[in-house]
């Protein structure tokens, strides 16, 4: 079910879903009652008396939750307004593939660091012993609850987590720059986050302040990216505020450091695994 867009999460699914045998059918904005003339409560109740599992991406933390509640069959979270689980599962699947291991490596994310993708981040490192580092303006900053829930985890990992406005504090020793849009989706407010996040933008210069040797420093990014202004949005900007890069500069973007196709196409083997655990008396023979 999308209430939102999306490129990656619907197609992974979709995919991850053939391959395991299932069937998928797919249920946008405007193909449901969901909270406009039915309750997310019986939706649920009819959703799960007809499937063997529901992916949910949309704006409310607490739909999701309640569908989880209600329907009786596993539901996956393909992205709210708080939190993207799915797609951690194939980022620290790619920084897995690209270091080795994950324990002791240091992941920062730069932009905007109170949205879904800087929150999963920051409590998924945690959970997982990778330190976290969020640099962002103060006034972008991940919520109080998010942090503490940060910090329970990272006593317990050892992961270190550090939240500051400070570039050269937060960049040092990095291996994983990880960026995001500056205006997620149900957002609109992009003349105060492009004041606000110019100086924090994924470039060489940025690059550079960790210190990090060749081979020890690679770039990541969830997608879509404004790297460019081939995009609508890009060009609206461009003609607005003067700016043609974003989030991340096309040289970096471009450059032996990204990592963001792999990332991409890791979505679906990581999605594929996730419904196999999660439904795996359908999908994984008995032998
Ligand atoms: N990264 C991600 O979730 O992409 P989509 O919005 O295209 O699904
Ligand atoms: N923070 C972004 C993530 C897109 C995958 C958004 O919510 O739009």
């Amino acid at each position: 079910m999308f209430e939102k867009t999306s490129t990656r999460t619907r197609s992974a699914f979709t995919t991850a879903a053939i391959d395991l045998g299932a069937h998928p059918e797919f249920l946008g904005a405007n193909d449901i009652q969901l909270g406009k003339k039915e309750s997310v409560e019986d939706t649920a109740k009819v959703l799960g008396s007809m499937f063997d599992g529901i992916e949910f991406r949309g704006f409310s933390q607490k739909a999701v939750e309640q569908l989880a509640e209600f329907s009786g069959v596993p539901v996956w979270n393909g992205l709210t307004d708080e939190w993207h689980p799915t797609q951690m599962i194939a980022d620290f699947m790619t920084v897995k593939e690209n270091f080795g291991h994950l324990k002791g490596l240091t992941l920062t994310f730069m932009g905007d660091g109170r949205n879904n993708v800087a929150n999963s981040l920051l409590v998924t490192g945690a959970i997982l012993g990778v330190n976290i580092h969020i640099v962002a303006p103060k006034e972008l900053h991940p919520a109080p609850e998010i942090e503490a829930l940060a910090n329970k985890f990272a006593a317990e990992s050892g992961a270190h987590i550090l939240i500051t406005d400070d570039l050269d504090e937060g960049m040092k020793g990095t291996n994983i720059i990880y960026t995001d849009v500056w205006v997620s989706m149900g957002e609109s407010n992009w003349e105060e986050r492009v004041k606000l996040l110019t100086p924090y933008q994924v470039n060489m210069a940025a690059l550079k302040k960790t210190g990090t040797p060749d081979g020890q420093l690679i770039v990541m990014h969830c997608l879509p990216a404004f790297h460019d202004t081939t995009t609508e949005y890009g060009k609206e900007i461009e003609a607005k505020y003067g700016i043609t890069e974003m989030e991340i500069t096309d040289e970096v973007f471009r450059s032996k450091y990204g990592r963001q196709f792999e990332e991409a196409e890791n979505r679906m083997h990581s999605i594929k695994a996730i419904m196999a655990a999660t439904l795996g008396n359908l999908f994984i023979p008995r032998v």
